[in-house]
């Protein structure tokens, strides 16, 4: 078999023929003259996953993907046992070496080895038990709820809560993850103590923002006359005994399993929010949508498995045409925390400098990961986008269906921009000057759901989580650790401590704060 080094190295050699060229059905019979161009080409790179009553379109012949390039990448898939490393991630296997740990993310929706998925399925249940009795009053009239918790214990629920509760909402949900008090104070302002639900959320049960934020919570309920502000929490955590000893009731405690990575953990109880907005009934078509992306992702080989895909047009771009960033603009206002949760995602994940075997990695790894939201950022950024002298892969998310009921007009102008944007990329236009040039030959791939619904938003996300999941496997990395946050945390509780000399700036910021 050729050695990954070897194919990265053909990779770097392969002709490279610009979009317009690969859109161009003949190419005089030269080489590349098997390629196909046109609308031939997006029949070959544009897919459909089926969710059930819609589905999404995954559209990447917009990229610089061709023939050549994915026969290539498949045979890295193969030297670097993708198929394997797969399995293992289904079979419940360890694929965190570093933590001695498998990623069981994906028997939260009914996916992957049957006892793991059974434990996963009682779990939700749990969950839904405790959502139902609460909506139908268990804990007296709850109309808001402050959900507590940072990084992947907050992200997912806001997205979610964001993407999905627009038209209807049980409960009122504001979620809080600074540790600057203005945050907390903010979401105080809008919820009547008298009839609010505090839910912390932390895998762990120890991270500091979140235990100060909950005690604050519970000081603000209680000196605004909440008799037993502590029968007022609901604990989310992988850490239950943490919950207990820091006081919260166990029938209010809704665990998970340590196995699920804080980043992958919207499908446990760290979705309790989502829940709670939208009715259990609507949390569990989010994971049936997730779950519809898993079995096409465990059962698809090659080019034709759409998440591998996209990862292949990931790794071409950013180890072989060196592109430091990838850039993705929702144009749905549903989806305006999107980028922000791939953030974390992908760059938490793949953020890496050694192997899963600890030798250095030999390229880079997870582009830096950034967007907005369309049409919005078109008049803020995507000017760089198309005439700066960075290339940034772009990715468009967008909903057939509009998210609002007003004049058509809206919805047709949001996707008419959408399109517009990627054809602009790619083709370009001569300028009379060169201020007026746009070069073009910039590739952008676009994600089109039927609708925005739940089903869609867990396929969107499941999607990214094994996107980011290949990209680290075509990598030769962990992406199921996070060691690199740690050191931070370790410095800020030492100068919280005193006692500890550090460098000569940091010293004296401290003392410029007062707090030393
Ligand atoms: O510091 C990073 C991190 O560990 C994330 O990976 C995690 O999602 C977040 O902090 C919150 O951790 P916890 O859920 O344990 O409070």
């Amino acid at each position: 078999m050729t050695s990954s080094a070897a194919i990265w190295d053909k990779l770097e050699n392969l002709p490279r023929p610009t979009l317009g060229e690969l859109f161009s059905a003949v190419r005089d019979g030269g080489e590349g003259a098997d390629e196909p161009g046109g609308a031939e080409r997006v029949a070959m790179l544009s897919d459909r996953i089926e969710l059930g009553e819609g589905g999404i379109l995954f559209d990447w012949s917009k990229t610089h993907l061709d023939r050549a390039v994915i026969a290539a990448f498949e045979e890295l898939a193969e030297a670097m046992d993708f198929t394997g490393m797969r399995a293992k991630l289904f079979g419940g296997e360890v694929v965190n070496p570093t933590e001695g740990r498998a990623a069981d993310h994906a028997t939260l929706r009914g996916t992957g080895d049957e006892a793991k998925v059974e434990e996963a399925m009682a779990l939700i249940d749990r969950m839904g038990m405790l959502v139902d009795a609460i909506h139908q009053g268990a804990l007296g009239e709850i109309e808001h709820l402050i959900h507590i918790g940072i990084g992947g214990s907050a992200l997912g629920p806001a997205l979610g809560v964001d993407a999905l509760s627009r038209d209807l909402s049980y409960c009122d949900v504001h979620v809080v993850s600074n540790i600057d008090g203005v945050a907390l104070e903010a979401a105080f302002a809008k919820c009547d103590p008298a009839k609010t639900l505090i839910a912390v959320a932390s895998k762990t049960f120890t991270t500091i923002e979140t235990m100060t934020n909950a005690r604050s919570a519970l000081k603000w309920l209680a000196d605004n006359g909440v008799s037993d502000p502590g029968g007022r929490v609901i604990a989310l955590t992988a850490n239950p005994e943490g919950a207990v000893e820091w006081g919260v009731d166990e029938t209010r405690i809704l665990p998970f399993q340590e196995s699920v990575g804080g980043r992958y953990s919207i499908w446990s109880s760290i979705g309790f929010p989502i829940a709670m907005a939208v009715g259990m009934d609507d949390f569990r078509v989010m994971l049936a949508g997730a779950k519809a992306v898993d079995e096409h992702f465990r059962d698809t080989d090659g080019a034709a498995n759409l998440v591998l895909r996209a990862s292949f047009a990931d790794l071409y771009y950013s180890r072989v045409r060196g592109c430091q960033t990838r850039a993705v603009f929702a144009y749905d206002e549903r989806l305006g925390l999107f980028p922000d949760y791939l953030q974390q995602l992908e760059m938490e994940s793949n953020g890496k400098r050694v192997t899963a075997d600890m030798q250095p990695v030999d390229g880079p790894t997870a582009p830096i990961t950034w967007g907005g939201v369309g049409t919005d950022a078109q008049h803020a950024v995507f000017q760089l986008l198309h005439q700066g002298t960075h290339l940034i892969p772009v990715d468009f998310i967008a909903s057939v269906a509009p998210g609002d009921e007003l004049d058509p007009a809206h919805h047709r102008i949001l996707l008419m921009n959408c399109f517009a944007q990627g054809a602009a990329l790619m083709a370009g236009k001569a300028g009379e000057d060169p201020a007026r040039n746009y070069p073009g030959d910039r590739p952008s791939a676009t994600i089109l759901c039927d609708d925005l619904d739940a089903a869609a938003l867990g396929a969107l996300i499941a999607f990214h989580e094994h996107r980011t999941f290949a990209n680290a496997v075509l990598m030769g990395i962990n992406p199921f650790d996070q060691f690199g946050v740690e050191l931070g945390k370790a410095m800020a509780k030492a100068i919280e401590k005193g006692g500890e000399a550090f460098d000569a700036s940091t010293e004296a910021l401290v003392k410029a704060a007062g707090l030393a």
